[in-house]
């Protein structure tokens, strides 16, 4: 397996490419619209051909690059049944397995975040957990129908019963950090390890009061369209 981790600066958003040698094909996973040119040409570099295009969840704060990827590829995009995004070709349940060549990405529904929010258990090692739990810390919970009380229930029932060698590949991170482990979330993570109790976790997301996200107005329409407005 292929695996790269790209970044915008802007929102410090992580996009994903997962290339599979094999077969020569790539997915990526939250593609950023301004980075299009680049994932494209870091595919080509690669000598793979782009087949998927997964969102973790309908974004607020960048617009995705799906729409214009899918456009140049003919990729398809994946994306949440629940996510309100009629534009993917494929909706997306807690269960389902899709394969890139012989990768098989397994998904994972962890709302609260978002109430579309899903996670990817990509290759059986590694985890995109989106914007469900950052390396120490996690999503905020008030907007798009957050709810700290399910993002609970989904980091410490979904990906804190994953294996502890887990590797954990956050959709964000703001201090620059890049992977951590199950293990490790468990036990540093300041919002949700060290066995936090999920009454306590709530009153912790409640109490946050952060602006809104800059591009949010604009980023949330343009994604239900895939970007393509
Ligand atoms: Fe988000």
């Amino acid at each position: 397996m292929i695996f790269r981790q790209l970044f915008d600066r802007e929102s410090c958003t992580y996009t994903y490419l997962v290339g599979e040698e094999k077969a020569k094909v790539a997915a990526i996973v939250d593609p950023v619209r301004e980075h299009v040119a680049r994932d494209l040409q870091l595919i080509e570099e690669l000598g793979l051909r782009l087949t998927h295009i997964f969102e973790t969840h309908v974004h607020a704060d960048h617009i995705t690059g799906a729409g214009e990827l899918r456009k140049l590829t003919g990729a398809k995009s994946y994306v949440a049944r629940e996510g309100g995004a009629p534009c993917a070709d494929v909706p997306l349940d807690s269960g389902d397995v899709v394969n890139v060549g012989e990768v098989e990405f397994r998904v994972l529904a962890t709302p609260g975040h978002t109430s579309d929010c899903l996670s990817f258990v990509v290759g059986g090692d590694r985890v995109l957990t989106g914007d469900a739990l950052f390396v120490r810390g996690c999503g905020r919970t008030d907007f798009q129908n957050g709810d700290p009380g399910v993002l609970y229930d989904s980091v410490t029932k979904e990906l804190f019963t994953l294996p502890e060698e887990t590797l954990v590949y956050p959709g964000h991170d703001y201090h620059g950090r890049t992977v951590s482990t199950v293990g490790e979330e468990k036990r540093h993570n300041p919002r949700l390890g060290g066995g936090r109790a999920r009454e306590s976790f709530i009153a912790l997301m409640n109490s946050l009061d952060l602006p809104p996200p800059a591009k949010m107005a604009e980023a949330v329409p343009a994604n239900r369209s895939c970007g393509e407005i």
